[in-house]
């Protein structure tokens, strides 16, 4: 299987670099195309991989294309693209908010969309996996098995995707926010930041993995660390008066609408 990734930047070396290191594909059979000579030589130096400034080129010899450039970019890239591929490529999608019939037009396209997020470039992602209408199974086994080396994976229905957007695309950003606001009470109650720094993060990875672990419900470990009268209750009754978790709610309900709006155009 020969694979191309069109643009060389940090989400295409995120899974490319995941997929060598768990041996799904090797780097002989990976070309990534960019129009930075500097990143085209990284990936080489790097991964060993082959390169081109040439997406026609890249496209006529693989049988699978992962279009991995900003999706402003698409329109751009797609027609000289779309002209070079096999008859029988499969094309994985991982631009956000880019319908796969917008992709396919009115050609046999089969195209699978990804909504992945930051954490696959260290190997922990979450990514939304979906069909387009022509896309078979084997075509997302294939988009599984390459999340797959840089994080979990689900198969959702596309539409689907704009709430995996809101969930686990933009979610990162959330727990960033919320260590935001933790290391800022920390640094103003005088705690050294490495200090605070070190116990936060461990803290929220702790959370989430007794979470995974103990399969239990959230607001459920939330009520066994609230004892009556004690500091948390104060902490979360602070919370619950300021409406943080309606907050939260809306948060991911404008990012829902915000991902069909760009679908929209
Ligand atoms: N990062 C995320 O958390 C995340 C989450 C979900 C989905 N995505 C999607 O993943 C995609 C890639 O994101 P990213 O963060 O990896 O972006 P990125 O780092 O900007 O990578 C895109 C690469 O494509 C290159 N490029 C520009 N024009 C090109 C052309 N005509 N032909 C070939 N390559 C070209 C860019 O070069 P220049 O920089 O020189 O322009 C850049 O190196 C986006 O569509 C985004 O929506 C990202």
């Amino acid at each position: 299987m020969k694979l191309t990734f069109i643009g060389a930047g940090n989400m295409a070396e995120a899974i490319v670099s995941g997929i060598i290191k768990k041996q799904v594909t090797a780097a002989a059979d990976i070309c990534v195309t960019d129009i930075s000579e500097d990143r085209l030589m990284h990936f080489f130096m790097k991964y060993g991989v082959s390169n081109s400034g040439d997406n026609a080129f890249a496209v006529e010899q693989s049988d699978v294309v992962v279009l991995s450039v900003k999706p402003q970019i698409f329109p751009e890239v797609w027609p000289e693209i779309e002209a070079a591929l096999k008859p029988d490529a499969l094309v994985i999608s991982i631009m956000a908010g880019i319908p796969s019939e917008t992709i396919a037009g009115e050609k046999p396209i089969r195209v699978v969309r990804v909504m992945p997020n930051t954490p696959s470039l260290v190997g922990e992602g979450a990514a939304g996996i979906a069909a387009g209408k022509r896309a078979t199974d084997a075509d997302l086994q294939v988009a599984e098995k390459l999340m797959g080396a840089v994080g979990i994976t689900k198969v959702v229905e596309e539409e689907e995707l704009h709430a995996i957007t809101a969930l686990s695309g933009s979610g990162p950003a959330y727990v960033f926010y919320l260590l935001e606001g933790m290391l800022e009470a920390a640094d103003q109650m005088g705690l050294e930041k490495e200090v605070a720094r070190e116990l936060a993060l461990a803290t929220v990875i702790g959370a989430t993995k007794l979470m995974q672990e103990t399969g239990e419900a959230a607001d459920a470990l939330r009520k066994k660390v609230t004892s009556k009268g004690g500091t948390t209750e104060t902490a979360i009754n602070t919370m619950e008066k300021k409406g943080v978790k309606d907050a939260i709610v809306a948060a991911l309900f404008a990012a829902q609408a915000r991902s069909k709006e760009l679908a929209n155009g």
